[in-house]
């Protein structure tokens, strides 16, 4: 069964024309405003699974940020900053002046200036190609790939790009991309990957949980914890989030109820490393 999730994108805001700009700027700004928090819940969460991860092999994982936008995630990671704070930088009447030509020389300086804390290498894929550039220009990630794997096929390159990805991760990114886009980057990447999917409750991911385990990846969600992604942008965007959690059977009660999106954690991978890891957090789908 293929995933279609057009009726419920249809009750969330559209923010398209702020992911394809030149810079972050009007993303701070928009979604800032709505107290976007998710890249920032997630890290701590992110950095843990990734230390897990390495554990095996000693070395930094290669992370490909699907739906990376501005290269958020890699931000918040790598250095210690996070989406408030950056928020804020963006915000100063000075900063809002200047042309993105100028911002891209400054922030490349910006984020060259901190201690990488990072426990990864960063690479990213998202349809927006400005974003891309962004996050590369200013060394966010290592490597870029502009694509939309829901309507096209993956490029050579881009298939080469990515063949080394240790960890997929995503936030705020599915529903825009469904299995179509996972089962495309899997077929070029190795088995042994992990996926960490922070997943807005309304959207079932059945689709992609049986995608992943057709190539041996077992899927936990974390259960009894949730994760703040953002306010609802009005009264409509609530209500609609309220009766598609209502269709699923899904509880809102104290979470999306109290007028934010809550998002959980899912975490894919092989067989013998969710047994290895004995699920202490974790319970199987
Ligand atoms: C809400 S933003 C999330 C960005 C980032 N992960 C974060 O949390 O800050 C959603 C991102 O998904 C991207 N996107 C939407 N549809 C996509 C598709 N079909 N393929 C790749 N990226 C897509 C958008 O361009 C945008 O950058």
């Amino acid at each position: 069964m293929r995933t279609d999730f057009s009726p419920i994108n249809r009750s969330k805001a559209i923010f398209d024309d702020i992911y394809a700009l030149d810079d972050p700027r009007a993303y701070f700004s928009v979604l800032g405003d709505l107290d976007y928090m998710i890249p920032d819940v997630a890290e701590p969460v992110v950095r843990q699974i990734l230390t897990a991860k390495a554990s095996a092999t000693g070395l930094k994982p290669v992370v490909l940020d699907v739906g990376c936008s501005y290269g958020i995630n890699a931000a918040v990671h790598r250095f210690p900053l996070t989406f408030g704070g950056l928020r804020h930088r963006y915000a100063r009447r000075e900063m809002r002046a200047i042309s993105s030509e100028t911002l891209v020389h400054l922030d490349r300086n910006f984020y060259a200036a901190w201690p990488d804390v990072g426990s990864a290498r960063f690479i990213g894929l998202d349809m927006s190609a400005p974003a891309i550039s962004y996050a590369t220009d200013v060394g966010l990630l290592e490597q870029g790939i502009v694509a939309d794997l829901e309507k096209e096929a993956l490029s050579t390159d881009s298939a080469r790009i990515i063949r080394s990805t240790d960890v997929i991760m995503s936030t705020g990114c599915i529903g825009y991309v469904t299995e179509k886009t996972f089962s495309k980057i899997l077929d070029a990447t190795d088995e042994r990957l992990w996926i960490i999917s922070f997943v807005l409750r309304m959207f079932p991911f059945d689709s992609l949980a049986a995608t992943f385990a057709r190539r041996g990846l077992v899927t936990e969600r974390l259960a009894g914890a949730t994760f703040i992604q953002r306010r609802f942008r009005d009264a409509d965007e609530f209500e609609s989030c309220l009766a598609s959690l209502a269709a699923l059977g899904v509880d809102a009660t104290g979470l999306e109820s109290e007028g934010l999106f809550h998002a959980d954690l899912i975490l894919s991978r092989p067989e013998a490393d969710a047994r290895h890891a004995s699920g202490r957090n974790c319970h199987r789908r």
